[in-house]
């Protein structure tokens, strides 16, 4: 059955990547975005569609639900995502992530949504005890960023409670892929192939063997959009990540063999303060309530990706 549906944060990496896929479903899709790292760009398939329509505006404007149609579900992914931005303006991060995520929450009780799911962050774990880590460990933060998505998240519990609102909270782990932007915020593989791509260093932080659960970004819209529908499922918090953990140096060479013609080799820079050493998540929930795993290996997401800086440069 064809829905109407909200995706915030449509214009961003993996926002635009679950546009595409709902319109390719047969949705009816509005995408909210103020363009602060998101692009048109990533959207120019769906401007396209005219099942699609986008609205540049703040998720922290009162007025947004005024500007939106009755809806069925919601897909919150705008926030800004950057721990080292976190660090530098907290107040701004807690704006867009947390008062952001009330605000929508609050738009979709009035609109009459069925589900709102959230996209939150393995950051919320911090420093994890277990590896992997399950979705019943502690959660610390150790950046403002993951303390914008504990709260977040705790909003999201509180609207479910209080309102009977169905609800899904997804903790991604590093997501990659085609659309990610390249800046000094961006995620390590982003980072690497752009600085491999261009013959610069790659710099590892610390000695690389910190460890990460990659997940290709189509297998994330995979893991999300089942999100919507299982039944079941509301008030669960479950785990998006790769299905091998991968130490940082592995990935740097990794993009060195694969970018092939390049001058760039690997030095390692001081480790990072805060930077979590073992980040490899279970997806033995994601498995069980979803019914759906990682398709894409690393290699073939690598593969992808690099293709698509390549062509975009
Ligand atoms: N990429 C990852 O590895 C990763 C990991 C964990 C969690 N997440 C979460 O997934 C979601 C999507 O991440 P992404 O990697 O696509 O990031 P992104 O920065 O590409 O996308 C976020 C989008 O939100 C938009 N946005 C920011 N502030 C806004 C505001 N106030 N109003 C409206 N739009 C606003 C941005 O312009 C951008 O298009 C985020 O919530 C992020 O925290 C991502």
């Amino acid at each position: 059955m064809t829905k109407t549906i909200l995706v915030t944060g449509a214009a961003g990496f993996i926002g635009s990547h679950l546009v595409d896929h709902l319109l390719a479903q047969g949705h009816s899709v509005v995408g909210v975005d103020n363009l602060r790292t998101g692009r048109e760009e990533n959207l120019r398939g769906a401007m396209a569609h005219e099942e699609f329509t986008f609205l540049q505006a703040d998720i922290c404007d009162h007025d947004l639900v005024s500007r939106l149609p009755k809806l069925d579900i919601v897909y919150h992914l705008a926030a800004i995502s950057s721990v080292k931005l976190s660090v530098e303006d907290p107040l701004a991060v807690n704006e867009t992530n947390v008062t952001g995520t009330v605000n929508i929450l609050r738009a979709a009780r009035e609109l009459g949504v069925q589900r709102v799911v959230f996209s939150s962050s393995a950051a919320v774990y911090g420093q994890p005890e277990i590896s992997p880590i399950t979705e019943d460990a502690p959660i610390q933060a150790l950046s403002p960023y993951g303390a914008s998505k504990i709260a977040a998240e705790q909003y999201m519990h509180s609207f479910r409670n209080t309102y009977g609102m169905e609800t899904v909270i997804l903790r991604y782990f590093n997501v990659y892929g085609p659309r990610q932007a390249y800046s000094e915020y961006s995620g390590v593989v982003s980072v690497f192939i752009n600085r491999a791509l261009r013959g610069d260093r790659l710099i590892v932080d610390g000695d690389g063997l910190q460890t990460r659960s990659l997940i290709y970004v189509d297998d994330v819209v995979a893991l999300t959009v089942q999100a919507a529908t299982a039944p079941g499922i509301s008030g669960e918090v479950i785990n998006v990540c790769g299905a091998h953990e991968m130490t940082v140096l592995d990935i740097a060479n990794a993009v060195l063999r694969m970018v092939a013609q390049t001058n760039s080799t690997i030095t390692h820079g001081p480790p990072r303060p805060g930077d979590i050493r073992k980040s490899s998540g279970s997806l033995d929930k994601a498995r069980e309530l979803l019914g759906v795993t990682p398709q894409v290996d690393f290699e073939q997401g690598l593969r992808r990706t690099i293709e698509w800086y390549r062509n975009s440069m």
